[in-house]
């Protein structure tokens, strides 16, 4: 660990809290970490925010409004930000993952490792593709997973939180990626399901989108509680019939069931989709997106959209109706009511 050289790749929300958590771990340890930024540093982002740049170390070093470590710099330049390092965490929007790997082929050590703090997948013609696997199938390293009820901006402030990392079989690799990441305010726990664990990250966007759609309604606590209990049902069965290895104790980690409440409690996808159903679905997730997350992105209708492809491909929509009418609404096919209705609801035109 001491001669390791951390990179982050991603400076949004998460990526830059995640900068604080690390750097916190690595100033001990006294080695340099780099945060590939894609646009934070930009000069419409720095009249804003003090960023701390390649070669302009004496600049404040807050991000987002961040303090982070006196370690990290900032780095625009992705080829740059990764060629030493040792380590990689990917915490980007899942949609970019795919350009970023494609980007990163050739640029990093080969032996380096991975952990991937994305909460999302990719459909492909062959089927769904996790994105811990597509950092893995591209670039031929092995990548751990951290997932957990991490709302970034109250682990800014450091308010206690629990997360878990998933892998696959390499038990002293995750206690490595444990030790980067504790502290006493956030407590980290290994587990071996790698699928399970990112899954439930991915998972429980779609159901946030449903309980900020019940909130818009009005329809109160106890409507919201079914809807987390029915689609927490929906994610392990979709998760164990994706893979058979789902543990069902993964459901009871940080990642699992305490993710899936305070995301439908505080999250950014609950938000946007009660604005959604405030006003009927006249404006569009797109817009609403852009309108109240500032730069922001939305991770639950994409990934609602993914997951429909699936279960249309397999048969399968008919043993899924929670994340079905989330989608249906999302594409406007439903109006945000039927929500409350999904269990009759048979929809025609999407
Ligand atoms: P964010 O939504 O705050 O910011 C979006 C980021 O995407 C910005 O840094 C922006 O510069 C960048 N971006 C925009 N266009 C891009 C492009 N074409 N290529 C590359 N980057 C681009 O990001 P976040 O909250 O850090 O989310 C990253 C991941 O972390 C997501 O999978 C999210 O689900 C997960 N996550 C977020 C939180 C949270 O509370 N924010 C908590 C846990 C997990
Ligand atoms: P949102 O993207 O809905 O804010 O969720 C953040 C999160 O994943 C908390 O663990």
């Amino acid at each position: 660990m001491a001669s390791s050289r951390v990179t982050i790749i991603g400076s949004g929300n998460w990526g830059c809290v995640a900068a604080k958590l690390i750097m916190s771990n690595t100033i001990k340890l006294g080695f340099i970490s780099r945060m590939w930024v894609y646009e934070e540093c930009s000069s419409k982002w720095r009249e804003t925010h003090g960023c701390q740049q390649r070669n302009q170390r004496k600049k404040p070093n807050i991000l987002l409004g961040i303090k982070l470590g006196e370690n990290v710099v900032a780095d625009p330049d992705l080829d740059n930000a990764v060629k030493d390092a040792t380590m990689l965490v990917f915490v980007t929007p899942h949609q970019f993952m795919e350009g970023i790997c494609k980007r990163l082929v050739g640029k990093i050590k080969p032996d380096v490792e991975a952990i991937s703090l994305i909460k999302g997948m990719e459909v492909k013609t062959e089927g769904p593709c996790m994105i811990s696997s597509l950092i893995s199938d591209q670039l031929g390293i092995n990548c751990c997973v951290l997932m957990g009820a991490n709302i970034a901006n109250e682990i800014a402030v450091e308010k206690f939180s629990e997360a878990t990392v998933g892998f696959r079989e390499n038990k002293e690799v995750a206690e490595r990626w444990v030790q980067l990441f504790s502290t006493p305010y956030f407590q980290v726990t290994a587990v071996q399901d790698i699928e399970g664990v990112e899954l439930c990250g991915t998972l429980k966007n779609i159901v946030a989108i449903a309980a900020g759609l019940i909130d818009g309604l009005e329809m109160g606590n106890n409507t919201k509680a079914a809807i987390m209990r029915i689609g927490l049902a929906e994610m392990r069965a979709f998760s164990k019939l994706l893979f058979s290895s789902v543990k069902d104790s993964t459901f009871f980690e940080s990642c699992g069931v305490a993710d899936l409440i305070t995301t439908c409690m505080g999250g950014r996808n609950r938000k946007v989709a009660e604005a959604f159903a405030r006003d009927g679905g006249k404006r569009s997730f797109d817009e609403l997106e852009s309108q109240l997350l500032q730069g922001q992105k939305l991770q639950g209708v994409l990934t609602a959209k993914e997951v429909h492809t699936v279960l249309n491909n397999r048969g399968w929509l008919e043993m899924f109706p929670l994340f079905t009418t989330v989608y249906e609404i999302s594409v406007g096919c439903l109006p945000p009511t039927a929500i409350v209705e999904y269990r009759e609801h048979k929809s025609k035109s999407c």
